[in-house]
């Protein structure tokens, strides 16, 4: 946030809530939604939700808000169980795609609505409201309707209005996902800035793994109703537990290989394994595009692939291509654009080098 744009702090430091999920079923009709979710949230993490459409995201969110009735399992927030808790008693905000604001009401009435709710009296519900409108860099837009604000702007006064009660726990459901990229971007940093101000615990909803990688403390990778892997945005990135983490966050080449004799072998390379993996292991390696280095004199050794550039696309600081590999398909590139150097040329023969401990080891 440029300091200029800096409110004074003003919102009294929330103590966020711990979270935790307890073996949570949830079945609409027949149909399961979510299977024994089970997870743990310390108080004041951000953590985000990542998976595909349909694989029970808003589904967890809504039955930590109240929203919905979970079939099985238990949530607790501070340690106790809010599952019998109506939503209002919960002391959690929640953001939603879409902007729910009241047509009708101004600005400030929108933020103080929570307050109304809780019977704030009207002053200090306005004094509040314009407190929670400057965090969110709307000082003095209180008088306007929401119809009178663009897409970035309505979403910050959902902010305001979902963190205006102080609430412990803040929900996000894909709240920047009606908006464009430059604008998300500048967004997911507000958001962090928010949530650094008032300490409250986060979970932020994305089905995108940029955005899921660059806000969070823990990324939860979710697919048709169950967790695939918990863990930093590094350590998902770096170390994907399965083949769906793997393609999911950031893109991945898959190289199918096998171990005997302290040797691993894969598209005609055979190579000393790495001393991780057992004896007799086959599976899949999984490598990034930024794993592999164009070779253009001496190879220091390091295991090979040859092939053809295909596919170039410029990316300003670096290139992204196929390589037309002689025995492992196509294999996707990121080489960062040196000064000086010549850069991948379409058609050329090219040689690829990388390391095998910077990959990923997959079973199956
Ligand atoms: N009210 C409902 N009645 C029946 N099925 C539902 C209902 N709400 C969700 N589902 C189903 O439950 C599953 C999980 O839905 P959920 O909305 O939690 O997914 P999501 O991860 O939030 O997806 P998206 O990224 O599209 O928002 C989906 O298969 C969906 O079709
Ligand atoms: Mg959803």
């Amino acid at each position: 946030m440029h300091p200029a744009f800096a409110p004074a702090r003003t919102f009294s430091e929330t103590i966020g809530a711990p979270i935790s999920f307890q073996a949570i079923g949830k079945r609409y009709g027949g149909v399961p939604a979510l299977h024994e979710f089970s997870l743990d949230i310390a108080a004041g993490e951000f953590v985000t939700f990542l998976g595909p459409s349909g694989s029970g995201k808003t589904t967890a969110l809504n039955i930590l808000a109240g929203f919905i009735e979970p079939s099985a399992g238990d949530v607790l927030i501070d340690g106790v169980s809010i599952t019998r808790l109506p939503t209002e008693k919960r002391n959690v905000g929640m953001v939603f795609q879409s902007y729910s604001l009241f047509p009708h009401m101004d600005v400030r009435d929108n933020v103080a609505f929570p307050l109304r709710m809780r019977g704030v009296p009207k002053a200090e519900r306005h004094a509040r409201a314009e407190q929670a409108l400057a965090m969110v860099r709307l000082a003095g837009y209180g008088d306007r309707k929401p119809q009178e604000l663009s897409g970035g702007q309505r979403q910050r006064v959902a902010c305001a209005r979902a963190v205006v009660f102080e609430p412990r726990v803040l929900l996000m459901d894909e709240p920047l996902g009606a908006l464009d990229l430059k604008l998300r971007e500048a967004m997911q940093d507000e958001i962090r800035e928010v949530q650094r101000r008032i300490g409250c615990t986060v979970i932020y909803v994305t089905h995108d793994q940029g955005e899921a990688l660059t806000m969070s403390d823990r990324i939860v990778v979710m697919n048709e109703g169950r967790i695939e892997q918990i863990g930093t945005p590094a350590a998902i990135y770096d170390n994907p537990s399965n083949a769906f983490v793997a393609q999911f966050v950031g893109e991945t080449n898959f190289l199918t290989a096998a171990l005997a004799r302290g040797r691993l072998t894969f598209a005609g390379v055979d190579a000393p394994a790495p001393a991780r993996l057992p004896e007799g292991w086959r599976g899949r390696m999984a490598l990034r595009p930024e794993h592999f280095t164009r070779v253009v004199a001496e190879t220091g050794g390091a295991p090979t692939l040859s092939g053809r550039i295909d596919d170039i696309a410029f990316h300003g600081g670096s290139y992204r291509y196929v390589v037309e590999t002689e025995k492992a398909g196509r294999v996707i590139v990121q080489e960062q654009r040196r000064h000086g150097s010549d850069g991948p040329v379409v058609g050329a023969p090219v040689t690829l080098k990388f390391s095998l401990e910077r990959a990923a080891f997959l079973e199956g």
